[in-house]
């Protein structure tokens, strides 16, 4: 578990898979991320599990410090070696909509990441954003992350190709 300023980082529960669907498909959502990759909470937890134990992401709800109940989620994704992409990972989020502008996503990505490069040993870390999604921009921005270029075609929303906005972050930066 990663404690952060008033909340923390812990894993999902099956039980609160409504709530992470609900952070995905609000309408300020459901544009600019996927839908959850499994239909219920048992199998979602026993995906990301397998996932995490693969190396391939860590997977992580976002919790009150408090209360410990459900504000959102993030994710690291590691790149695949096999394409020469070596010790990079990608850091992708979503925050419960009641939760959002309380700082909540800058702080997680700022944990996260310091975690990453400390733990998981990545020498780079980025983000790729939709061009449209001006919040989520400003997010990268307050986690301290720098714009590279927008990259064609770049991500796969829901059937549909689109340009991704690439920020990163290096070690010497945090
Ligand atoms: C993007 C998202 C994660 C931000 O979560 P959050 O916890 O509200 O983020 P923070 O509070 O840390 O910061 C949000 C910043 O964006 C700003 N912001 C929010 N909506 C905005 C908008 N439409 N236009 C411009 N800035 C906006 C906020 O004012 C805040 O900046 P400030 O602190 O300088 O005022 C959340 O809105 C969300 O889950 N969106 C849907 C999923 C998503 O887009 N995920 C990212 C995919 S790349």
């Amino acid at each position: 578990m990663l404690r952060g300023s008033g909340f923390v980082l812990r894993p999902l529960r099956a039980a609160e898979y409504a709530d992470a669907d609900a952070a995905r498909e609000d309408g300020q959502s459901a544009k600019w991320v996927n839908a959850l990759p499994q239909p219920d909470g048992e199998r979602l937890v026993a995906f990301l599990d397998d996932q995490r134990r693969n190396g391939r992401l860590l997977h992580l709800a976002v919790a009150d410090a408090e209360s410990d109940s459900f504000q959102g989620e993030i994710v690291l994704f590691l790149r695949t070696p096999e394409a020469a992409e070596i010790d990079i990972g990608e850091i992708a989020y979503a925050i419960s909509p009641v939760a959002r502008g309380r700082g909540i996503a800058s702080a997680a990505v700022r944990l996260l990441s310091e975690w990453a490069f400390r733990h998981v040993g990545v020498k780079r870390l980025q983000l790729s954003i939709h061009p449209d999604n001006v919040a989520s921009q400003r997010v990268a921005e307050k986690a301290g992350y720098t714009y590279e270029g927008t990259l064609r075609s770049m991500k796969l929303i829901r059937g549909e190709r689109v340009d991704g906005m690439v920020w990163s972050l290096l070690p010497d930066e945090v």
